[in-house]
């Protein structure tokens, strides 16, 4: 008990003796506010709306409701550190914006409007309808199978160097739409399957197989365009082709040089324009492209333009691989072993063949050997 007193004595003697140590209370030091000092007829000043931080901070300490409102409006505050490293640093909420299909907000909500309203719903519809119309197609027309005999003459159609530039892209392409499939829509139909833990570990292994395949993509796109783009050139037998459909509603197949014009809207529309659009927009969500500014509104604008992109490409690129393998008999083995039957190129590509008949086109365009059949030429 002694020992207790003792010790409070030498408290208070302590405390005293700092007491004398300490600054003198100077009026004009600063005082802090007390947030508990509460003023409820504050706001019935006309004025009060108005107030800035400081102003409100007068009449109700604590408030900070006017700059939190002007964070909300996406004002942008001081900030040292250089816009070059840290392009947002004294950004908290964007500014608003009005993205085509949003309301005038604040700008991550447009963009989650446009992505959630716009791209899922409309976007998922379009590949569902391109589903659903091949599956009509093929239930009422079938297999479009060659209508002579084979004759067992072969054309070099594809060469390896064009095959191989083909399937990788095509390898890169499927990997991208399936990763990007179930990151975009998979919530709907494999979430609710799977449960949210796996799912969680998908999608994470989708994203990061999505952003290696897109470079391979980019560069095998670039390969494709330049491989193929003199064979795609419009001519003037396009036009026919294009106002009989190419005759597949007809049965009649309308000639041909080595691709059809529908072959030749799918390179120009979905290979060369949508896919250096995909391109463009993808290097920039993986941050690939030097010099540019990544803020949150690039991402969200690359964002829309890629997934509206990407949606219309896979859509026309459904239609390309039922015609490359289920939709028409001998073109998925063009593409594999790189040759055809003379008559799969007369029946199919007839002012094509014809070239090759007149040696206007060689029928043999790789030096090494042919497969086992004799070539058209060789014939
Ligand atoms: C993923 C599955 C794919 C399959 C099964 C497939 C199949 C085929 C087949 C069989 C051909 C030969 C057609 C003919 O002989 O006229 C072909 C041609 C072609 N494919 Fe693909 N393909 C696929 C993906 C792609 C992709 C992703 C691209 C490019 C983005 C592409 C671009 C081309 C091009 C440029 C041609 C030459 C004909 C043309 O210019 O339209 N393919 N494909």
């Amino acid at each position: 008990m002694r020992r207790f007193v003792l010790m409070c004595a030498t408290f208070v003697l302590g405390a005293s003796a700092w007491a004398q140590n300490a600054p003198p209370n100077d009026a004009a030091s600063v005082k802090s506010a007390n947030i508990f000092q509460i003023a409820p007829d504050a706001d019935s000043d006309p004025k009060y709306k108005a107030q800035t931080n400081a102003e409100r901070g007068k009449v109700q300490p604590g408030n900070n409701a006017p700059m939190w409102t002007q964070v909300g409006q996406g004002v942008t505050g001081y900030t040292s550190l250089p816009k070059s490293q840290a392009p947002e640093a004294g950004n908290l909420i964007q500014p608003f914006v009005q993205y085509p299909g949003s309301r005038l907000t604040n700008a991550g909500e447009a963009w989650r409007q446009v992505r959630n309203n716009w791209l899922i719903p409309y976007g998922g519809s379009l590949l569902l309808i391109a589903l659903g119309a091949l599956a009509l197609f093929y239930w009422r027309k079938g297999t479009i199978e060659l209508h002579g005999a084979e004759t067992g003459r072969k054309i070099e159609r594809f060469t390896p160097f064009e095959r191989s530039a083909h399937w990788a892209n095509a390898i890169a392409f499927t990997a991208l739409a399936v990763s990007g499939i179930v990151m975009a829509f998979g919530k709907f139909f494999i979430q609710p399957v799977i449960g949210n833990a796996l799912f969680g570990w998908l999608t994470y292994a989708l994203k990061n197989i999505h952003n290696f395949a897109g470079p391979l993509f980019a560069v095998s796109l670039v390969i494709v365009i330049v491989t193929f783009v003199r064979d795609n050139l419009p001519r003037a037998e396009d036009i026919t082709w294009l106002l009989k459909g190419g005759g597949l509603l007809s049965g009649t197949e309308v000639p041909s040089h080595r691709f059809n014009a529908g072959e030749k809207v799918l390179f120009w529309i979905g290979v060369f324009a949508l896919g250096l659009i995909v391109v463009a927009s993808g290097l920039v969500l993986d941050k690939l492209i030097p010099g540019l500014v990544y803020e949150r509104s690039t991402m969200q604008i690359s964002h829309m333009v890629h997934a509206a992109a990407t949606c219309l490409m896979m859509a026309m690129f459904m239609g390309h691989i039922y015609m490359g393998t289920i939709g028409m008999r001998g073109a998925y083995s063009a593409m594999r072993d790189g040759y055809v039957d003379e008559t799969w190129a007369k029946e199919h590509h007839e002012l094509w063949y014809q070239d090759i008949q007149a040696g206007k086109i060689s029928a043999q365009r790789t030096p090494a050997a042919a497969p086992a059949a004799k070539t058209a030429t060789t014939a």
